[in-house]
């Protein structure tokens, strides 16, 4: 059985002294998850939640890396440093990164098999635009991102890749993909690995949704066949919400 991955996404939110307060605060209310809890912040506030999340089963993710160990990449930060101050997972390819700041489907590549080179955890995100969706070019555009960003990765690594499927037109809307539609749309890209890497690959990945998760559809849509948890945004700024979510429901 694949484990559940519930990440919250802060974005660019959240000053060190509220990090540090959220994670005290959600602490005992997550404690005993059999999911597992990732927060991935923004590079400033890691060091503090590191720290804060210290025995506890919180893990820290960061929400971007460059895919070069060090050099002359002025603002960026490597896999390497992230690593370094025990950061386990980042997330890559966020379709925000996409839209805002060049990502490409190559960019991604590069970054992952950094992040594996580094023994981060990556959680590599596709998804299609409202127009591609309904041109009914969603999974051409999802499988075709997935297979890009596996490129050239052994099958222990693709086992251990995690994917958010996130539509685009779900980020931040308050429009949720319906459960059935998620879980296709996750069902397709499962196809996909299987048929690049096998089945006994990608009956290992563990795929999230991601698009406006709340505490009130998670239970639905985490319940689906091959939805694995989720990518949480604006939901995770909220210790009761994000704790809600986490607890969907207590094994
Ligand atoms: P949202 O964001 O939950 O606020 O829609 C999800 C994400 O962008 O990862």
């Amino acid at each position: 059985m694949r484990r559940k991955v519930i990440a919250g996404n802060w974005k660019m939110n959240m000053l060190p002294d509220a990090a540090i307060r959220f994670i005290d605060e959600i602490t005992p209310m997550v404690k005993d998850t059999k999911n597992e809890v990732v927060l991935c912040v923004p590079y400033t506030d890691l060091f503090y939640a590191l720290l804060a999340a210290q025995n506890t089963n919180i893990k820290i993710g960061a929400q971007n890396m460059h895919w070069e160990e060090s050099g002359a990449y002025t603002g960026e930060v490597s896999g390497k440093m992230l690593k370094a101050i025990g950061v386990e997972y980042v997330i890559i390819g966020h379709s925000e990164r996409r839209q805002y700041f060049a990502e490409t489907d190559e960019t991604v590549n590069k970054k992952l098999k950094a992040a594996f080179a580094n023994n981060l955890k990556p959680i590599v995100c596709v998804g299609e635009t409202l127009e591609q969706r309904e041109a009914g070019m969603a999974n051409d555009i999802i499988t075709s991102q997935t297979e890009k960003a596996l490129d050239g990765l052994t099958d222990e690594q693709v086992a251990n890749t995690i994917i958010a499927y996130e539509p685009i037109w779900a980020i931040g809307t308050g429009k949720t993909a319906t459960s059935e539609d998620a879980n296709n749309a996750i069902k397709a890209i499962r196809n996909k690995i299987s048929n690049l890497y096998g089945q006994n690959v990608s009956e290992r990945v563990i795929i999230q949704y991601g698009g406006s998760v709340k505490s009130t559809n998670a239970q639905e849509l985490f319940s689906m066949s091959d939805i694995d948890g989720g990518l949480v945004g604006g939901a995770s700024l909220k210790v009761d919400e994000f704790a809600k979510i986490v607890n969907y429901r207590k094994d």
